[in-house]
């Protein structure tokens, strides 16, 4: 594997979910694999969990790994061609692009929408210029309209659960034990809830590319506007009554996004009127009540009582410690690919 964006560049899905629960059972299997080749980490943007989940992906398969985060300590780098460069960047992307490939054998990147222009963000002008120029194998650490690395750790934690039936509390919050009706097709829904912020789309967009590529029964709600890119969303059914798409699910996915532009391409990127409107769109237990006792899925950070309630997030079906857990996991089996396909 060369590159790492879509759900198409893993393959087939069973065979990556079995690739993962192997690594899973031993972290530790393809350790020699690694030896003496080096992962760059590069970062645009801030992280905790890709940034620990890669690098400790990268020791599991015996590998060094560099993290460079652009914008502290490195030279401020301009990213267009055919600029006069008299402002504060020093280097352009063009030549350090070429010079971070020197000292690696594989690059991860994250850069996120800049929310400047629709266009050079879904081209993904950023990850485009690394594919091109630093002559290394590339993967998305969360792009401006993918992360692909989450919805493979999303689509692992979806697997694990859909077969439980008994749920014990969290032992950090309490409560009682859940049971529910397992289900081996789940219904999986994609919720929009508010933020004060404009964030970018490349969650849900991944979300919905890995769902409609797995073997689940798919829905994504939001309030009218915030329609995801075709590309991704493809023929998942879309409700714009949230509790009518939370009946009998067994998978919340909590995520805001802003404005993708679909409908309104002078909207992209804006959060549409003032979210405060948008409060009865906060995940709570008023919407979960309809579910199957779903579990709760987030990809974190997340703001608490904003898209979340405290009772939802802390409740025994809430997942979203083990599903950033398997980021570890999705960051190996993708890695471990990588590496497979060096020359
Ligand atoms: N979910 C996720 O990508 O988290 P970070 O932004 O902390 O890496």
């Amino acid at each position: 594997m060369n590159i790492f964006q879509h759900v198409s560049d893993i393959g087939d899905l069973s065979k990556a979910l079995d690739e993962a629960f192997e690594i899973k059972a031993d972290r530790y299997k393809y350790q020699a694999l690694g030896k003496n080749k080096t992962a760059m980490l590069i970062f645009f943007n801030n992280s905790l969990r890709t940034r620990l989940s890669t690098q400790k992906a990268a020791l599991n398969l015996g590998m060094n790994v560099i993290v460079l985060d652009v914008n502290q300590g490195a030279w401020k780098l301009e990213t267009e061609r055919g600029v006069i460069m008299e402002s504060d960047k020093s280097e352009h992307l063009l030549e350090a692009i070429p010079v971070m490939g020197c000292y690696c054998d594989i690059i991860g990147v994250r850069s996120f929408a800049r929310f400047e222009s629709r266009k050079d963000d879904y081209e993904e002008k950023i990850l485009q210029q690394f594919i091109q120029y630093s002559g290394r194998p590339v993967f998305f650490m969360e792009s401006a309209t993918v992360h692909p690395l989450q919805a493979f750790a999303d689509l692992i934690t979806i697997e694990e659960y859909k077969n439980k039936n008994h749920i014990e509390p969290n032992p950090l919050f309490g409560g009682q034990p859940v049971e529910r009706t397992p289900n081996r097709r789940p219904k999986v829904v994609l919720s929009w809830a508010p933020h004060p912020k404009a964030l970018p789309q490349a969650v849900p967009n991944s979300f919905a590319e890995w769902m409609n590529a797995a073997d689940v029964d798919f829905v994504v709600t939001h309030p009218e506007g915030y329609e995801l890119d075709p590309q991704f969303v493809g023929n998942a059914r879309v409700e714009y009554d949230q509790m009518r798409a939370f009946k009998g699910a067994d998978f919340i996915y909590g995520k805001n996004w802003s404005c993708p532009g679909v409908t309104r391409p002078e909207d992209y990127g804006k959060v549409l009127g003032d979210y405060h409107d948008y409060a009865d769109w906060t995940i709570s237990d008023r919407q979960m009540a309809v579910t199957n006792h779903a579990f709760f899925m987030h990809c974190l950070p997340v703001r608490r009582n904003m898209i979340v309630t405290d009772d939802v997030i802390e409740a025994p079906t809430s997942i979203v410690i083990p599903e950033a857990a398997n980021r570890e996991i999705s960051a190996t089996v993708v890695l471990k690919r990588m590496l497979e396909g060096l020359k």
